[in-house]
Parts: C-alpha cells; sequence; structure tokens
C-alpha cells in the first residue's frame, strides 16, 4: 500500500485505525469546528461545489451538487449510505481506507449528515471482507463513546446514528438502489429511476449515497478549503484520488495521486511493466470501462476528462495493466464472469446481454468465431 497522498496519508504505522491515531493526524477537527461554530448547511455544501470533489464510486457526479438535492425541509427521516460494496473487479481501495484509516468516513458521513439534516446512516461493507467490517464497527464503537457519533453529537444539537451493514457478495448490490433494496432486507436489484433516492431512497424516504473514498475525502475539503483542493487535481478534476493498479507491474497497490497526474507516472510509481515488457492494454477504471491501447493511455493523464476523452471511464479507479504477452480474447472472458456469471448480475438485462456477448468471446478463442453483423 502506497502510504502518500490524503486520505491514507501517515497510515503506515500498526494502529492507524485507532481514534486516538486519528485525531493525532487532524482526525475530526473539521466536524468539531462545523458543531462548535453551528456553521451552515449551506457553506458546507458550498464548499464541496467549489472543491468540485466528484464521487469516487464510478460515475464521477459532483458531490456538492448531488448533496444539494436533498430536500431541506423534509419532515420525517432522511438517510445517507455509504457504498462500500466494491465488487467492481480490480478495484481494492475502499478496503484499504476502512482497514487503515475508518474514521475519516465515520467523520465524513457524520459531516454530511449534519449538512444534508440526515439522522441515520448506513455503510454497506462488501460481504466477502469480514476483518474489514469488523474493523469499522470497532471504529464506530470508539467513535460513539467519544461522543463522535450518536446523540448530542460533541454536546450539540445534533444527533446522527451510523450503523455497518454487512453486503451479500453480490457485484449487483454496488449499484446505489439494489444496495438500498439489500439494506432493507430485500434481494438486492436495482429499482427503476426516477424517482431518484434523494427524493424515494431507504424505506422511502430522502437519501443520499456516496462511494466510502467520497466521504473520507470530505473532512480533508473541509479543513483545507474547497479551493485548495480543486487546485490539488485539475479544473473539474479536484482533489486526490486513489488508484488500484494491478494487472502486469512490478508493484502493484493502491496509490493515492493528484487527479491529473500524467499516467506513466502512476506506472513508474507501480515499479513500471514486470519484466521489461512492452505495454499492450490499460482498463483504466475498472472491468466495466472500455479498454484503452498502451499507446493511447501513455498521453493520458489520470482525471474523469482525459480518460473519457480516451474513449474510456476512470470508472472506480481500477487500473488493470496489461503487457505484449496478453490475448485480448482471453482477458475478456476472464475479466466478465465474476461479474456476470457467477454473481446475482445474471438478473440484470445489461449483464446478461454482456454474457451473451462474452459466450462469442470463448468461441473466438477456441478458433471456432465466425462473422456475424448483430450484436447479440
Ligand atoms: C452494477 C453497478 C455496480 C456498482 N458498484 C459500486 C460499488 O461497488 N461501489 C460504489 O461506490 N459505487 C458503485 N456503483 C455506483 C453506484 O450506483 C453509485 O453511483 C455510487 O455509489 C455513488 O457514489 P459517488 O457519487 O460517491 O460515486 C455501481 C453501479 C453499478 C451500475
Amino acid at each position: 500500500m502506497s502510504t502518500q497522498g490524503m486520505i491514507l496519508a501517515g497510515c503506515d504505522g500498526d494502529r492507524t485505525w485507532r481514534l486516538q491515531d486519528y485525531v493525532a493526524r487532524g482526525g475530526y477537527a473539521a466536524l468539531r469546528r462545523i458543531v462548535s461554530e453551528k456553521i451552515s448547511q449551506d457553506t458546507i455544501i458550498g464548499e464541496l461545489k467549489t472543491s468540485v470533489l466528484r464521487g469516487r464510486g464510478g460515475a464521477g457526479f459532483p458531490t456538492g451538487l448531488k448533496w444539494s438535492f436533498m430536500p431541506r425541509s423534509f419532515p420525517g427521516d432522511k438517510y445517507l449510505a455509504c457504498n462500500s460494496d466494491e465488487g467492481e473487479p480490480g478495484t481494492f481501495k475502499d478496503r484499504d481506507i476502512l482497514r487503515y484509516n475508518p474514521h475519516s468516513v465515520i467523520e465524513g458521513m457524520a459531516i454530511a449528515a449534519y449538512a444534508m439534516g440526515a439522522a441515520r446512516g448506513y455503510n454497506y461493507i462488501h460481504g466477502e471482507i469480514f476483518e474489514v467490517y469488523q474493523r469499522f464497527e470497532e471504529a464506530l464503537a470508539e467513535a460513539r463513546t467519544a461522543g463522535l457519533i450518536g446523540q448530542n453529537i460533541l454536546g450539540s444539537d445534533f444527533s446522527f446514528e451510523l450503523f455497518a451493514h454487512h453486503g451479500y457478495g453480490a457485484y449487483i448490490c454496488g449499484e446505489e438502489t439494489a444496495l438500498l433494496e439489500s439494506i432493507e432486507g430485500k434481494k438486492g436489484q436495482p429499482r427503476f429511476k426516477p424517482p431518484f433516492p434523494a427524493s424515494y431512497g431507504l424505506y422511502g424516504k430522502p437519501t443520499t449515497i456516496n462511494n466510502t473514498e467520497t466521504f473520507a475525502s470530505v473532512p480533508f475539503i473541509m479543513n483545507m478549503g474547497g479551493e485548495a483542493f480543486l487546485n490539488l487535481g485539475k479544473p473539474n478534476n479536484g482533489g486526490m484520488k486513489l488508484f488500484s493498479v494491478s494487472g502486469h507491474v512490478n508493484r502493484p497497490g493502491n496509490y493515492e495521486i493528484p487527479l491529473g497526474t500524467p499516467f506513466s507516472e502512476l506506472l513508474e510509481m507501480a515499479g513500471g511493466m514486470r519484466g521489461g515488457r512492452k505495454l499492450k492494454a490499460v482498463i483504466p477504471g475498472g472491468s466495466s470501462a472500455p479498454v484503452v491501447p498502451g499507446s493511447v493511455m501513455m498521453d493520458c493523464t489520470m482525471d474523469y476528462d482525459s480518460i473519457s476523452k480516451a474513449g474510456s471511464m476512470l470508472g472506480s479507479g481500477a487500473v488493470i495493466v496489461m503487457d505484449e504477452t496478453t490475448c485480448m480474447v482471453k482477458a475478456l472472458s476472464s475479466v466478465c464472469p465474476t461479474s456476470t456469471s457467477r454473481s446475482p448480475a445474471v438478473e440484470c438485462t445489461p449483464c446478461r446481454r454482456y454474457r451473451l456477448a462474452l459466450s462469442r468471446g470463448s468461441r473466438i478463442e477456441n478458433g471456432l468465431g465466425r462473422p456475424t453483423i448483430s450484436t447479440c
């Protein structure tokens, strides 16, 4: 794990997940200031908008704008959900945030709850990484004991209850409305939209869903200010981002770098190409993002706009590197079955279509391919 950057900076000690360590790194200063100075909801959301923090879960939607969709004067409960499902093949950053810096997520969610007037929150954690779930529970217990979560936070009139929710290991549960269904105890399948979660979310109440890394970035923005966060990255792509680099590199792992960093630098940080081989192709944003030829990727910077211009998506930040020996047909069939044939994603129509397309991939690999004009 790389320990430079922002969220994971200083997280190379033995007990970095403990409350005491987080506070020593400046943790909970933002929440304390917000609550004691009674900073207005508009100011917080305004700071988020200035920062141009874009959702780190995949779509890159501006977080400040999303928060402003939460109805202010709704009379009943409003909810927050943190998406720590992280089922996309190639992505392994959120589990490291929860492993090494869970309090940054708790503080980020508390600030979000204050800014949107939400009374309750759930962190939906990937079902196959139980030790991360336990660690988050331990951090939550510490935060509750210290009066940072629960009734009358830090002696104020602001209350927010936060719970961990154990996911079920299905990729589709990472889709935000399937995740809400799953928290409600139903089968994790997407809802039709509209209505969107901001008006009809968990238990039919207004709900905001953000990714783990998105929430973890919030305390840093409130501490340094939106403008400074934006300037860490590049216009329209504020801040730093975690990239999970895997594949044919010498040092696979999570690297937290400013958005706008050239891909060639990220590759260098990851130790360069394994065995000194040539770069053939990269999947820059998780296995559902289009493949980019290596030569095109070497001219890209790691941010939403540059990768989109190259015809792909920054997505969740899972960078899968493939060298010249890679068979692209085989790569296709090895990347996709995890999210299609072996998980409840087979019940999702687009995924079923991909599965049909994939059966073609294995035909080609076995020398049985034939020209066709249809798409499925
Ligand atoms: C099939 C599918 C799986 C998804 N899996 C995840 C996931 O594991 N984690 C995540 O944060 N977002 C995932 N998303 C995106 C979420 O639906 C949602 O956009 C995101 O959690 C919003 O948070 P953000 O704005 O902070 O990015 C997935 C979307 C789809 C369609």
